[in-house]
């Protein structure tokens, strides 16, 4: 399936072929006839094993190595986590849009982002986390959220740029996921995947807008991809060289490509549609390489990427207040569900028992 935006010209392709989301989802279950049952007394490891290597799903009630677990809860809440920090720096905006129309879709987005942190929480709990605790846990410092929610959004143009690059990154990294081994984490991605489509297209429509508007509105478009590019690129992580967790991640196929590959698949995508879009990636070294068939690109600075993980970005402090006061000022509606459902079950009960 290739994706086309409306009025860019036949050529920009914003989600690749072999990427479809809707061509993703053949995995089977591990509970075909033939399977050995998934409690068998011993043989626990080899089953595991042999179902991974056969390309088929584990269900929260398989057995699972205990690395392959913890590995799992923390990707998942990390992603989660990313989901709801990412609804700040662009919530920030919905009440100085422009319009009526780009209010109603940036609200729509920033929504979506909150349902793509539910559906990740609860994928986390099928593996015995408990999402007060996760939540704690950010909070606390304890868990990361992406690197990326740390930069500012200065202008309007930052929500376009975000819907193009951050949510282009967000389906580059993600769509591999909806074959993640691990069934619950790779079913709610492939909803979170169509879902990541719309904002990137909703992000690129903005820019194109712009773009056509006045001198100043371009200059707004180019200052935010100036500030977003290299931010957006740190988004695989480190270099494969410099990420120890990721070979094996690889190994129990949650993860299906290095950070490097994503990272170039990403730069592959965006240079067309930024040529498309009339702007210039800010980097002297990035060219087409008839070689390799890629582009080559510079190098992001990775000192400011774990500076910005270590908690030192430009908005770390805000991302992490804003969340601690929602969540003290929400503390209500949890009582208030925590009561109802009491109720609810009471009254189930003595309804059971009449
Ligand atoms: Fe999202
Ligand atoms: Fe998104």
């Amino acid at each position: 399936m290739i994706r086309l935006l409306p009025g860019a010209g036949k050529h920009v392709t914003l989600i690749p072929n072999e990427w479809s989301v809707g061509k993703l989802v053949t995995m089977t279950t591990t509970h075909a006839a033939e399977a050995p049952p998934p409690h068998a007394p011993d043989g626990l490891q080899e089953h595991f094993d042999a179902t991974i290597a056969r390309d088929q799903r584990i269900e929260p009630r398989d057995w699972m190595p205990d690395g392959y677990r913890k590995t799992l809860i923390r990707q998942i809440a990390q992603h989660a986590h990313s989901e709801i920090i990412g609804m700040q720096p662009e919530g920030e905006w919905i009440t100085r849009a422009p319009s009526l129309r780009r209010k109603a879709i940036l609200f729509a987005k920033v929504q979506d982002e909150a349902g793509h942190g539910l559906y990740l929480y609860s994928a986390a709990e099928t593996l015995g986390a408990d999402r007060d605790d996760l939540t704690r846990r950010l909070i606390e410092g304890r868990q990361k959220y992406s690197s990326i929610f740390n930069y500012p959004t200065l202008s309007f143009a930052d929500v376009g740029v975000i819907g193009w690059f951050v949510d282009g990154a967000a389906i580059c990294n993600q769509v591999p996921l909806c074959r993640s081994s691990y069934g619950p984490y790779a079913r709610a991605m492939v909803r979170i995947c169509k879902e990541e489509s719309f904002h990137q297209r909703q992000g690129y429509e903005l820019l194109m807008t712009m773009m056509r508007g006045t001198a100043a509105q371009r200059e707004m478009v180019q200052d935010a991809v100036n500030r977003w590019w290299w931010p957006s690129l740190m988004m695989f992580g480190p270099p494969d060289d410099a990420s120890p967790n990721s070979a094996r991640s690889m190994a129990w196929k949650i993860k299906r490509h290095s950070n490097d590959e994503l990272r170039r698949r990403f730069v592959d995508m965006t240079v067309p549609q930024a040529e498309k879009l009339g702007v210039t990636l800010p980097d002297p070294e990035l060219r087409w390489n008839e070689e390799t068939g890629h582009h080559d690109f510079g190098t992001p600075d990775w000192d400011e990427l774990m500076r910005v993980i270590k908690g030192d970005g430009p908005c770390n402090d805000r991302r992490m207040e804003r969340r601690r006061t929602a969540h003290e000022e929400g503390a209500w509606v949890r009582e208030a569900a925590t009561a109802h459902a009491a109720k609810q079950a009471a009254r189930a009960r003595k309804g059971a028992a009449a």
